[in-house]
């Protein structure tokens, strides 16, 4: 069986590796730089090492869609983000469909593994397949749906061990499907009863994070005025016995700050508007903008009001700890604030790519701390950062978080 995983980011590459033992695998992405580092070994997501890559039996990865031809399974693996007022985008679902659509044989299989609202795979990617290749869905070729649940940068959890939901209409389809899944994932797969309910879960399992997330900022924010240790209320309630272990902190990402509006976009087209969801959404934008008060406030009482031009270090960029991954990160909330309220701030973050960083938030990072600081943002704090922070990190005086 060939199988073509389309787009090889943080989920379609460890998804080709794994296949890869099993099935042939043709690794597909638009993104030509990608394409090259990938075949020389180099992973710009930090998820593996060269060896690892070159030792995975992956039979050609290109940008050349061609070799896409006699690949008799497609799995869709490209981004789903929003825009700017918080509508789906799905351009790069739709024109990875459209590819695949060209090379769309009889009983061939596609399946979607990107995050998307309940729906987008039979209705909006589904007729663009059909569009191209002139073939009728569940008829001529199966459709299905996969969501990926891996969390990058924890290693404790790869691709196969984490139960793989799956979904297709047909039983052919779930046949292929549940073949495809069940060769490489080691905990198995959950068949769902529609890809719709599959979509659904997914959805909601990154928006009840978010939610979970949004109520412990919403903590913060409220004793942060009352003058009291949020992280010590937390801990004391956190001895019964059903209290969840949520934590404040910034939400950014591709996934839990961008999922639950890809499920409040479709509650609303059907004439629900979900409060929950998007109330959530609302406390975790501002606290980027929290976490930099929180440091201009402690700032002014140390010195008097007065902190213009005073030395601030930020640690960590990406959006989550140990993670070489900034999109969304709300860390550029925080440096923003900093740097209007008159202060000279730093960033450090030794695992992003400081040149993506310039280019896509006109940001220079700091390429080693220079101390003394007068105060430090605990923004991501990576553990390597963590480790090798010299002493004049560890005894600083004023060092902030969430
Ligand atoms: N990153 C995560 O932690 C994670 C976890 C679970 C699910 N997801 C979901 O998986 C999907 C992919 O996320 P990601 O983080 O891997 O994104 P990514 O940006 O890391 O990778 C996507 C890749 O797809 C490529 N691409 C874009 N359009 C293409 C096209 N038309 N044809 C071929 N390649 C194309 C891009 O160049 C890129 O390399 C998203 O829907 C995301 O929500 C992500």
């Amino acid at each position: 069986m060939k199988i073509a995983v389309v787009g090889l980011g943080y989920v379609g590459l460890p998804l080709a590796m794994a296949l890869s033992q099993k099935f042939t695998v043709v690794g597909y992405d638009i993104d030509e730089q990608r394409v090259v580092e990938l075949n020389e070994g180099l992973d710009s997501t930090n998820e593996f090492s060269s060896a690892e890559i070159k030792g995975a039996p992956i039979s050609v990865i290109t940008n050349d869609d061609k070799l896409l031809q006699d690949c008799v399974a497609f799995i869709v693996t490209v981004p789903t983000p929003i825009t700017k007022d918080n509508t789906p985008d799905l351009s790069y679902l739709l024109a990875a469909s459209a590819t695949i659509g060209k090379y769309l044989k009889r009983e061939d299989l596609v399946v979607y593994e990107s995050t998307v609202y309940p729906g987008c795979t039979e209705e909006d990617c589904a007729p663009v397949l059909e569009r191209v290749s002139g073939l009728q869905t569940d008829k001529d070729f199966y459709l299905g749906y996969s969501p990926e649940r891996i969390n990058p940068g924890d290693k404790s959890k790869p691709l196969v061990s984490i139960q793989k939901i799956i979904a297709s209409k047909t039983s052919e389809g779930r046949a292929l499907i549940k073949h495809v899944y069940e060769s490489i994932i080691t905990a198995g797969v959950y068949e769902a009863p529609s890809i719709k309910v599959a979509e659904a879960a997914k959805a909601v399992e990154n928006a009840q994070r978010d939610i979970n997330i949004s109520f412990m900022n919403e903590l913060a924010l409220m004793f942060y005025k009352m003058n009291i240790d949020v992280h010590e209320v937390l801990k004391a309630a956190g001895t019964k016995w059903n209290f969840l272990p949520f934590k404040p902190g910034l939400v950014g990402g591709h996934c839990i700050g961008v999922d639950p509006h890809y499920l409040a976009w479709k509650a609303m087209q059907v004439g629900y508007i979900p409060k929950v969801i998007l109330s959530g959404r609302e406390v975790n934008e501002q606290m980027g903008i929290f976490l930099a008060e929180k440091m201009i406030a402690a700032l002014a009482q140390k010195f008097g009001g007065e902190i213009k031009a005073k030395r601030v270090l930020i640690l960590g960029f990406a959006f989550k700890p140990n993670c070489a991954d900034t999109r969304n990160t709300k860390v550029i909330d925080v440096y923003h604030s900093l740097v209007k309220a008159g202060l000279l701030v730093d960033v450090y973050d030794p695992l992003v790519d400081a040149k993506k960083v310039s280019v896509e938030f006109g940001l220079q990072l700091t390429v080693q701390p220079l101390y003394p600081y007068d105060g430090i943002v605990l923004a991501v704090p990576h553990q390597i950062m963590l480790e090798a922070e010299d002493s004049a990190f560890a005894s600083h005086e004023l060092k902030i978080s969430i």
